[in-house]
Order: C-alpha cells, then structure tokens, then sequence
C-alpha cells in the first residue's frame, strides 16, 4: 500500500475544531487504505516557548487525541518525532539544500513574525523540518489542511532537487487537501482561519471545549445581513463555514443542506450545527478522558510506534546518506 505521514504540533492543550475537520478526520478515512504514519511533531513545537512540564502534559494530550478522533495504533503507526533522530539528521542535509530566498518565502513565517511572535531561527527553518518528516518515511500521500499547502511545495522541491543532484532518492509527496473542510474558519471572523495562536476565544471551538460553551460560541457565530442560507465563499463567509462543518461532521452534501434549510433561518441552521458539533465532540471527550487516564498506556504506543517508524527513517537516512556522500556507518 502506499504511504501517508501528516503531523501534528503539540503546541496546545487541545486541538480545535480547524485540526479535526481539516485533518483528523482525514487520517481517520486513510488509515484503513494506506500505510499510515503520524506524528506529534513535538520538536516543532519548541518554536514556541514553553514551560518543561506544559510541554509533556501537551505531547500526551496530543497524542490520545489522535487515538480518541479514531486513529487506531494497530492500522496507523504514531510517531512521536523526537523518538526518532533521524528526523532532525535528514533536515540539517535539506537545509543545506534550501536557498535562503526559498525558506524567506514561506507565508506562514511571515504572518506569525508580522502579527508579533518573535522568531528564533527554529521557526525560520521550521518547514524544512517538515519536509524531513514527510521524506523520511516515502510518504506518497499527506493529507493536511490548506494552510500546510506552501510546506509541502516546498517539500515536493527539496525532494526532486535532490533526486536531480544524486539519482533517485526520495518519493515526491502529494498534498491531500479536501475542499472546504481543509479552511475551517474562525466562527468571529469568518473570514481568517481558524486558529489556536490568532483566533479569540469565542472564534475558536476546542475539542475539550464544555459542550454548553461549544453550543454558545456556535450560535454567536458572525453571520451575514441577509437570511438565505446558501454556500457562497465570497459573499457569505460565515454562513458558508457553518455549512461546511455540518456537512464535514454529517456526511451530508452542501447542496442538500442547502435544500434542507429553504425558508429557514441562520437560527435554525445553527441550532443544528451545534448538535451536529456536539454529538461528534461527546464521543470525542469520552474517549479522551479513558485514554488520559492510563498514561503508561500512552507512552508504550507512543515508544512501539516510535520504534517502528526508527526503522523506516534508517533506511531512508542509509540510502540518503551513501547518495550525498557521506561515508556508511560502520
Ligand atoms: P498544525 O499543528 O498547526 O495543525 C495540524 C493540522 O491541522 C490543520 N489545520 C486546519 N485545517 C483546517 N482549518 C483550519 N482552520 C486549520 N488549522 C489547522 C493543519 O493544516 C494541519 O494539517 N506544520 C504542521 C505540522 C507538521 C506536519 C509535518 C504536517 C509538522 N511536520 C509533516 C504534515 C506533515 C503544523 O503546524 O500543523
């Protein structure tokens, strides 16, 4: 079967509604396909700084939110990213491969060092870490949100210039981004993404989130002027995100929601997503709380998985390795 990595960062403690539709629930449908591998990419998340034990606590909550949203370790393969050297080796051999203007490119880096977030040199070379991790394991497939869509550019170019200077050596990842849910929105300001670091609180739906503020923040969502309910980007921003997390969470295509909500109100319509939320989220923290309970439980997925992709990541590196020139480890 064909490979799949997509990961992470534990910089929070929870993930957001954004994370789930635009990527969770992705891994979930894939794992059953593909050779699946996922990653707390915890060493990412010390671009951010943070206090030693938040970090631990936020790597295992990560993690058993990756198991409560239906990833299953016996299909899937959890990686957690420091475990695994290999990742940080192979990133210093891509950066030596990254032009400065490329890396002084990258959106995501210029919005966070606009908006205030003072840049270490880790945040700058950040996506080339990325691309180390999706390399490392052959990954054909990587199923992200649209925001990662500049990253994995970036590693597609890495991976085939360095087929060109030294033979074929890495796999060329596609990005999988499904329409729509892969920009969840922030419920405030429909028209910036959702998001942990710049949404408010109100804007943002966390997966731990009590399910009465969840209700809440659902039915103070910025709408529109007019009453159609009616899928239009552009126009109706808000009106279009409620849509798409209904329909993500439901299964039910756009058009029919559509349909179904002729004549009816933004009321009414998020009244429904709110259940539609809220049904999906119990499950989700009930799940979360029994996996949170038995840590040991955790970290020995966590170490097995860890273990495993180590043997991938090898032989890659190997491989690597011997086609830059570098010389074999004894
Ligand atoms: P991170 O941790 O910020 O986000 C995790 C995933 O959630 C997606 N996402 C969203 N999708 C839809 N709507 C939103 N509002 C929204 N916000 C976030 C992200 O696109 C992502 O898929 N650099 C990555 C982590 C990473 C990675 C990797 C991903 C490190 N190495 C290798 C794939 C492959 C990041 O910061 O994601």
């Amino acid at each position: 079967p064909k490979r799949i990595f997509s990961g992470m960062q534990p910089t929070s403690s929870s993930l957001h509604l954004g994370n789930y539709l635009g990527a969770l629930v992705n891994w979930v449908k894939l794992q059953d396909d593909y050779d699946a591998y996922y990653g707390v990419v915890d060493l990412h998340a010390l671009t951010v700084t943070t206090d030693p034990s938040v970090l631990r606590d936020r790597t295992r909550i990560t993690a058993a939110q990756f198991l409560a949203g239906g990833v299953d370790p016996t299909r899937s393969t959890l990686v957690l990213q420091s475990y695994v050297p290999e990742h940080t080796e192979l990133a210093w051999i891509l950066a030596c491969q990254t032009a400065m203007g490329e890396a002084s490119r990258m959106t995501q880096f210029k919005d966070k060092t606009a908006k205030g977030q003072t840049a270490n040199v880790g945040l700058f070379t950040y996506p080339i870490l990325m691309a180390a991790d999706i390399l490392l394991y052959d990954a054909d497939l990587v199923p992200v949100g649209e925001d990662q869509r500049q990253h994995l550019e970036l590693t597609r170019d890495l991976a085939e210039r360095m087929n060109s200077r030294f033979g074929r050596l890495l796999t060329v990842p596609e990005p999988y981004i499904v329409q729509g849910s892969a920009k969840v929105m922030d419920l405030q300001d429909p028209t910036s993404k959702m998001s942990k670091s710049l949404s408010s609180d109100n804007g943002l739906i966390d997966l731990l989130d009590d399910p009465r503020r969840i209700v809440k923040k659902i039915k103070s969502a910025v709408t529109d002027t007019e009453r159609e309910i009616r899928y239009d980007v552009e126009a109706k921003p808000g009106v279009s995100n409620l849509l798409v997390i209904h329909s993500t969470l439901s299964g039910t295509p756009v058009a029919d929601l559509e349909r179904q909500f002729e004549g009816k109100g933004y009321g009414d319509l998020k009244g429904e997503v709110a259940e539609v939320v809220v049904a999906a989220i119990e499950p989700f923290q009930a799940r979360f709380n029994e996996l949170l309970a038995d840590p040991a439980e955790l970290d020995r997925i966590l170490v097995e998985g860890s273990a495993k992709a180590g043997e991938v990541a090898a032989a890659t590196l190997a491989r690597v390795r011997e086609g830059i020139g570098l010389l074999p480890r004894a």
